[in-house]
């Protein structure tokens, strides 16, 4: 038996439970994984709640991403062994291969051994964030040497990547937050410049501080900010919309689509994850940056197991700067 975690019913945090389950031996080209630490991520909180792009059957388990030590491998399955310290990649259905459990079976294209020096809480913390960021900004926008890079939603987990990467490729991330209250933590944490969209003129700020226009902008956000964003954009520029954290509706910003041929494209992860070769590549990006230390996953708070509501309670409150880890 292993403690995992589950809901029965679509809600706020306090519909998920821990409970006993029998966990089966792994199947072929499967590995099960002790798991010791998970990553949590807004696409949780928005199963639970129901309002994810996959609807579960329920009961229904949820997560994206752990970390922890190879325990039993199934037929097939070459290159792991018991004992061995790794972390997921995020499957493309979360009801099918849920993390959230002390014992997790994954296929073995998602298991990644990751360098033990890492931890196994950075490496819940790694995958989902630098993928979304990397096959954004890299893989699809070909970020380049002194490039301006707009990023919003800039203290997510996947915003703080996003900024790392810039940098890493050695483009100049603007981050893009709500208020001044996480401008300092921004800039300590690798942005050129913060603009804090709640408080002053979007579009004005990113003009001044890119006056030719930003060829590539990341947005979790959507909503109002479509239209400033927009109108700071160069000809030919590519928003890449992936998230949608605003609840406000998104205009479409015909005229500057037009004048300036934007691309606004959506974009998930599944994109990389689900091309081997793409997926390797990116693989080898991130593990290169972990490595030379260009890459460092920011964690905003880890929580105990058995505080998981209340983990879920902080994801959602947006008040953290990076990722919340869970341990188990
Ligand atoms: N498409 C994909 O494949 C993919 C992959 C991964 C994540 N995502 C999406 O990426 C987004 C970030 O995910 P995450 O798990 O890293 O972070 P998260 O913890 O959900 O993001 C928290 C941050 O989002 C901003 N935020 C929160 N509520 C907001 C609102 N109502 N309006 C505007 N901004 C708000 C805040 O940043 P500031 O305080 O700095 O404003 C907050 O710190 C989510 O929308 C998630 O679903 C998509």
């Amino acid at each position: 038996m292993a403690r995992v975690v589950r809901f029965h019913r679509h809600g706020g945090p306090e519909v998920l439970r821990i409970e006993d389950v029998e966990v089966p031996p792994p199947g072929p080209g499967d590995v099960r994984i002790r798991v010791k630490a998970l990553g949590l991520n807004r696409a949780e909180a928005s199963m639970r709640k129901g309002t994810y792009i996959e609807t579960p059957t329920l009961p229904s388990g949820l997560g994206l991403e752990a970390a922890g030590i190879v325990e039993a491998i199934g037929d097939g399955v070459d290159g792991f062994a018991p004992g061995d310290a790794v972390s997921i990649i995020p499957p493309r259905s979360m009801p099918r291969w849920p993390a959230y459990g002390e014992l997790v079976t994954f296929p073995a294209e998602l298991v990644v051994k990751h360098p033990p020096s890492l931890g196994f809480e950075a490496a819940a913390a790694t995958w989902m964030q630098y993928l979304t960021a990397y096959g954004a900004l890299v893989d699809i926008a070909r970020l380049g040497r002194g490039e301006p890079v707009v990023i919003t939603a800039a203290s997510s987990s996947v915003g703080l990547a996003a900024i790392q990467i810039a940098n890493s490729v050695g483009a100049v991330p603007i981050a893009v937050t709500r208020t001044s209250a996480k401008k300092e933590a921004l800039l300590a944490a690798g942005a050129s410049h913060v603009v804090a969209s709640e408080e002053e003129d979007l579009e004005a700020g990113l003009k001044e501080i890119a006056p030719a226009g930003v060829r590539v902008v990341l947005d979790a956000v959507g909503g109002p900010i479509f239209t400033p964003l927009t109108a700071a954009m160069s000809r030919g520029g590519i928003l890449l919309e992936y998230g949608g954290l605003s609840p406000e509706p998104t205009p479409f910003p015909l005229l500057e689509v037009l004048a300036k041929t934007l691309t606004l494209r959506g974009y998930l992860v599944h994109e990389i994850t689900g091309d081997p070769e793409r997926l390797e590549a990116a693989k080898r990006f991130i593990l290169d940056g972990l490595a030379s230390g260009a890459l460092k996953p920011v964690i905003a708070r880890t929580f105990p197991f058995e505080r998981i509501v209340e983990a879920h309670r902080f994801l959602e409150s947006g008040e953290q700067f990076g990722k919340i880890v869970v341990t188990v």
